[in-house]
């Protein structure tokens, strides 16, 4: 399961990327509202700090099918290689789907509630499909349950489509996707901290040190022995 970055603050994104194996950064409007610069100064910026082999997902904002395919264009142009515009999985966000799978431009289905959704675009040509699990979830259903069924479709129907799971807010609803192979997940900068930030592990590890440092002297490590 590819593992991205949900966030656009160019801070958390360097901060993560030195520690943590990641495949890339999803942004959405919202998103770079938080930010409050001007997108397109935000977006090179993570582009240029990630690099080309990183995947960025950035939404296409317009409301028409053929806006949207407009902002996929300039979107494109602006971030280059790896780039998937992300398309709002409505009316006019199939028209657009449909278009840009023509063009050959990679785009990610988005605002996807329900498998339907994904199947269609799926059928539509999408490179991956984003069921948002914890914004299911607050509505009553079952986030997980609808992100793996997502899964399903696409591999009874032989579609190369990925599940882009997004929208957690906490590690078990990532764990269940992991342990179900999903393609990918986009997590914000404070739940993927939280998937290893455990005082049980960090007491573990202290003891360690402590009984080493016991045995070779205070600042010692391994090399000095
Ligand atoms: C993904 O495509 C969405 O933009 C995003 O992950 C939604 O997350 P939220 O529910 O935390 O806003």
């Amino acid at each position: 399961m590819k593992l991205m970055i949900d966030d656009a603050h160019i801070e958390q994104i360097k901060k993560i990327y030195e520690f943590y194996p990641v495949d890339g950064v999803t942004t959405n409007p919202s998103i770079l509202y938080k930010v409050g610069r001007k997108p397109f100064e935000v977006l090179k910026e993570i582009r240029e700090f990630i690099g080309e082999n990183s995947e960025m997902h950035v939404q296409a904002t317009a409301e028409t099918a053929e806006g949207m395919v407009e902002d996929a264009k300039y979107i494109l142009e602006q971030l280059g290689e790896n780039t998937f515009i992300k398309i709002p999985a409505i009316q006019e966000g199939f028209k657009a789907m449909k278009i840009l799978h023509r063009e050959n431009m990679k785009f990610t289905a988005t605002a996807i509630y329900t498998p339907m959704q994904a199947f269609l675009a799926a059928k539509a040509g999408a490179s991956y499909t984003a069921p948002y699990v914890n914004r299911l979830d607050n509505l009553g259903y079952d986030g997980v349950q609808v992100a793996k069924d997502i899964h399903d479709i696409f591999c009874e129907n032989d579609f190369d489509t990925e599940v882009l799971a997004a929208s957690f807010k906490n590690s078990q609803q990532i764990l269940e996707l992991c342990k179900y192979g999903v393609g990918a997940a986009t997590v914000a900068p404070d739940v993927i901290f939280s998937l290893v930030k455990n005082k049980v592990v960090e007491s573990a590890v202290d003891d360690f040190i402590s009984d080493f440092t016991k045995l070779v002297g205070e600042g010692k490590t391994m090399k000095d022995c």
